[in-house]
């Protein structure tokens, strides 16, 4: 059900310097209804060669939530199975209802005066966003180590990506290099906490961004790991009054929903408009009715934040008391110096059935890890132990 590229479409990307033959690669993609093929987390960690393992491996590589669905979340699926004959396209509403409000921006059934718009996680979105905001001429700018997906659509659709490096000791977005190393940019793109370290950007930064940006670009807040952190600020209320700027929520982290897929981007209705031109299709019921039902659980957020900082500050402390170096984090993953070559320590790991998370290029002898159950974590020290003093 994607859309085939209309004329004013193809014009907009001819217009922004996409070359032909990245317009056809585009469209072609779009037009069979596939999702765009950039490397999202499952795929990274498919990378990482996690087919095959053993049943009793510890998987702490994905940013997964060992929790998985809340209980209301999975009763919800369980009643509505027996109606998986129909679309259910109003759930998707509902979702969409029931997320505006707890997030304090508008919604209306009608899509030009809607200020969410659900997705399959919060992937495309992000994809999307790239394809409309970025092009030859329009950089991506991200942070350096950071989330990948969005560098990786750029280079396919065409754009360059800037990846500035994180600010030395405090680990947040350098938001003033980010602006001074592409003063034409298409789409600033912070994760906040950020993917691998954790660490948060301040609201003040983020706010001088959005003010000094070039006209015409984007600034996107991707919050998939927001609920996890104590400090970080939302900035659904810089949607609401009318900035330019691109909100990420996901249901696959501390809702525990990644494999049934739900997801949202909250933005003004033109910004949302230019995002989903590219491609739509159905939602997976399960995904939009177990994410109500979790958003409807008030306790879900604190108490699960406090059982995965529990976790992780136990881990985090007994990594300080053997005096390795890791960063502090406020998600569910955290940093951690491994003073080799990041992708041999994880296959030493893996021997030990512990499957830890990648390293980045800029960082190769540090290892991301997942917070997993108390269990897993001990499971985790163990390992640990026998590979970084081998
Ligand atoms: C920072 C960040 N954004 C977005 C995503 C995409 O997640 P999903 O498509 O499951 O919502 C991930 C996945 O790990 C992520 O780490």
């Amino acid at each position: 059900m994607a859309a085939i590229l209309n004329s004013e479409q193809q014009a907009d990307l001819l217009k922004r310097g996409f070359s032909r033959r990245t317009f056809a690669r585009i469209a072609t993609v779009l037009s069979s209804g596939a999702g765009l093929p950039f490397y999202n987390e499952p795929a990274l960690a498919q990378l990482s060669k996690l087919s095959n393992i053993p049943p009793d491996a510890v998987k702490i590589n994905a940013n997964e939530n060992p929790l998985g669905p809340c209980s209301e979340a999975a009763d919800a699926i369980y009643s509505a199975v027996k109606q998986g004959g129909r679309y259910m396209f109003e759930q998707t509403d509902i979702l969409a209802e029931t997320l505006a409000g707890t997030l304090g921006v508008k919604h209306s059934a009608k899509p030009e005066a809607s200020y969410v718009r659900i997705f399959a996680g919060s992937s495309a979105p992000l994809h999307q966003s790239v394809i409309a905001f970025c092009s030859k001429d329009r950089p991506f700018v991200k942070g350096d180590p950071g989330y990948e997906a969005g560098e990786k659509a750029a280079q396919y659709a065409g754009a360059k990506a800037v990846c500035v490096p994180l600010k030395k000791g405090s680990y947040d977005h350098d938001v003033r290099a980010m602006l001074a190393a592409a003063p034409n940019a298409g789409l600033f793109y912070i994760c906040n906490p950020n993917n691998p370290t954790g660490t948060v950007t301040s609201r003040a930064d983020i706010e001088y961004l959005v003010a000094n940006k070039p006209q015409g670009s984007v600034v996107m807040i991707d919050e998939a790991y927001i609920h996890f952190s104590n400090t970080a600020i939302p900035c659904t209320d810089l949607v609401a009054s009318g900035k330019d700027i691109i909100v990420l929520r996901t249901f696959s982290k501390i809702y525990g929903l990644a494999g049934l897929r739900a997801g949202a981007a909250i933005a003004r209705p033109d910004l949302l408009e230019k995002i989903t031109q590219w491609s739509w299709s159905p939602m997976p019921v399960a995904g939009m009715i177990s994410a109500t039902a979790s958003l409807r659980v008030n306790t879900l957020v604190p108490e699960r934040r406090k059982i995965n900082s529990d976790t992780r500050d136990d881990t985090l402390n007994w990594l300080a008391s053997k005096n390795v170096e890791f960063i502090p984090s406020e998600t569910n993953c955290f940093m951690i110096n491994v003073k080799r070559p990041g992708q041999d320590f994880f296959k030493d790991m893996a021997q030990q059935k512990v499957y830890i998370g990648r390293s980045w290029p800029v960082w190769p002898d540090w290892v991301r890890v997942t917070v997993g159950t108390k269990d897993e974590m001990m499971k985790f020290r163990e390992a640990f132990t026998k590979c970084y003093n081998a």
